[in-house]
């Protein structure tokens, strides 16, 4: 008798937590339907239908509207799904205001996340688009790792500006036996720096300014302030600043070797590099003493023949290169050192690989074709050396 007592109680039991269970998935259908419904009429213009609805659901709207905001907040979201369920809230609360005279409380709740979304976002393009002038110059570079510990200092953060740097040393001096090169690659930290690594190489008070001292943090934490304008529109340069420079930094800056006494500029508006050189307007370091420039220059040029017989070839000068780079920045890990071991296309580059590494990043960009594709296919150049890899299938 007793177990049978208790058997039923135990049944009842069951059958209730059964019940409960499978209504919390129904409660939940039940609000998504009234969500469903509502953005149904929404869309099919429907007032008739909506005000019935809203009228309907007087007492669920409260929840309905805060369920909405909760998911809207979710950490999963992006701007625009939280944006979205925020309008859907907002709607519910103004119609629950006119047909239902329900408190205006739950409209000012949903603005108040509105309007705060709002202004994250439009900080955050803001950023974006003063990031994007920063680096309209090639190899102009925002550094922002530690931007938190930054900001709690009061400091903006750190404009790389490769410009200034190349005038007055070739890429060998850094990359890589100080910096690899890669954005974010190398951990830079304050406390390195001021241990004379990395930046503090040479930002010391002897080739450049000290950056332990309190007046100068500002030189560099310097992103998004008045003060780094001449870093992106180059009126940095001067002649007589850059042979200062030069004189401290132990190389050479010769501004009466300029042709039309100009900085050389390229299609773009940006310093042309290869016709500093022609001029020997300037000599910057290969190296900073004792890890001498063992590698030299290497005399060969290769013809890359395009396919396209409407596209001039390209020549690769490795003397252009080897002056500028460490062969074993390229060699093996970008180019094999092999001729016509490396095919290479235009897709890759644009992926930041191959030619890509530098070319639209620090070096010279795409847009300027025809400062690759400049030779004719009638008369190559003499003595060139020809990767064929470009003209014939790939290797199966
Ligand atoms: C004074 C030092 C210095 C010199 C000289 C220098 N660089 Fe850099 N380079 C850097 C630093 C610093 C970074 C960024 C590293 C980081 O974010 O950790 C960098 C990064 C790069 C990157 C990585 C870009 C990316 O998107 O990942 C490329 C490419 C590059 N440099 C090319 C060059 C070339 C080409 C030259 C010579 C024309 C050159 N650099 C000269 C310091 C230098
Ligand atoms: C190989 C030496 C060298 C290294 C390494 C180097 N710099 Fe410089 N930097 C210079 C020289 C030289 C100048 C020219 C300014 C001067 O000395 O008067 C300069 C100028 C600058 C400027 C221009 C601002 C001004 O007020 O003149 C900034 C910004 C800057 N460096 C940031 C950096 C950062 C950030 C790093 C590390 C990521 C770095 N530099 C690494 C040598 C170096
Ligand atoms: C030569 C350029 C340069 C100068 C000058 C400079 N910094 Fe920095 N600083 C950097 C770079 C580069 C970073 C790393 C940026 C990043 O997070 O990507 C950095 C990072 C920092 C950070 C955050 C990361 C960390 O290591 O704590 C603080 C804080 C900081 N600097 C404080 C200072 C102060 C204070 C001064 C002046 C005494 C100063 N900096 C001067 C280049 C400089
Ligand atoms: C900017 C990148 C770059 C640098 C720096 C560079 N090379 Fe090359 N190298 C190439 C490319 C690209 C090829 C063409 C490979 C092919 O045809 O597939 C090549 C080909 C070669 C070859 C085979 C063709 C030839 O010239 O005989 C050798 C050997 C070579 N490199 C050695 C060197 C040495 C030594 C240095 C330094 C003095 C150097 N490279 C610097 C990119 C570079
Ligand atoms: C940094 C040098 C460089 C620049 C700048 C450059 N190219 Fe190329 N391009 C190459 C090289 C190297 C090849 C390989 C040649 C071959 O096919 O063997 C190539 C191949 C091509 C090819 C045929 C194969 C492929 O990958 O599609 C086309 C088409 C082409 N380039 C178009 C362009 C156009 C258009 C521009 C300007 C928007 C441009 N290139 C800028 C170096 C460059
Ligand atoms: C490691 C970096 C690096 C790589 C990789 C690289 N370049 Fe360059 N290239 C440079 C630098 C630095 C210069 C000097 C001019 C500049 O920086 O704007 C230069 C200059 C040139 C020039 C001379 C332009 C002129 O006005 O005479 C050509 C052409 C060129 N590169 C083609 C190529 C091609 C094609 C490839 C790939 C096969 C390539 N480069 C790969 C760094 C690089």
């Amino acid at each position: 008798m007793r177990s049978n007592i208790l058997y039923g109680v135990g049944l009842v039991l069951t059958l209730m937590l059964v019940l409960v269970v499978s209504f919390i998935p129904l409660l939940n259908a039940e609000e998504s339907q009234f969500r469903k419904q509502f953005i149904e009429n929404y869309n099919a213009n429907s007032l008739q239908a909506q005000t019935f609805l809203i009228k309907k659901n007087k007492d669920s709207i409260e929840t309905e509207v805060n369920s909405l905001i909760t998911e809207a907040m979710a950490a999963d979201k992006n701007y625009q799904d939280r944006m979205y369920l925020l309008d859907i809230a907002a709607m519910i609360a103004t119609m629950h205001i006119h047909w239902n005279n329900g408190s205006e409380e739950l409209l000012k709740k949903v603005e108040t996340f509105q309007k705060a979304e709002f202004k994250k976002e439009q900080v955050k393009t803001e950023e974006m688009e003063r990031v994007k002038e920063a680096e309209k110059v090639p190899g102009n570079f925002v550094m922002a790792a530690h931007k938190e510990e930054m900001a709690k200092k009061g400091l903006a953060p750190v404009i790389y500006p490769h410009w200034i740097h190349r005038a007055f040393f070739r890429c060998k001096v850094c990359h890589e036996d100080i910096f690899v090169m890669k954005r974010n690659g190398n951990n830079i930290s304050q406390a390195n720096i001021q241990e004379g690594k990395q930046c503090g190489v040479c930002h010391n008070g002897a080739i450049s300014f000290n950056a332990s001292a309190e007046e100068n943090c500002a030189r560099c934490h310097i992103f998004g302030k008045q003060e780094s304008k001449p870093l992106l529109d180059l009126s940095y340069y001067s002649h007589n600043k850059f042979k200062e420079i030069a004189s401290r930094a132990g190389s050479e800056w010769k501004p009466e070797n300029l042709t039309g006494g100009k900085l050389p500029l390229d299609k773009l508006g940006f310093i042309n590099w290869i016709e500093l050189d022609k001029m020997k307007a300037f000599n910057p370091r290969t190296s900073l003493g004792e890890s001498l420039d063992t590698e030299g220059i290497r005399e060969t040029s290769i013809l890359f023949q395009t396919p396209n017989a409407f596209l001039k070839d390209v020549l690769f000068s490795h003397k252009i290169h080897s002056t500028w780079v460490k062969c074993s920045l390229c060699h093996p890990n970008i180019f094999k050192p092999e001729l016509g071991a490396n095919k290479v296309t235009m897709i890759e580059m644009k992926d930041g690989k191959s030619c890509g590494r530098c070319h639209g990043r620090v070096s010279f960009t795409y847009a300027d074709c025809l400062r690759c594709h400049s030779q004719t296919k009638e008369k190559p150049p003499e003595g060139a050396l020809i990767n064929k890899a470009g003209t014939t299938a790939p290797p199966q």
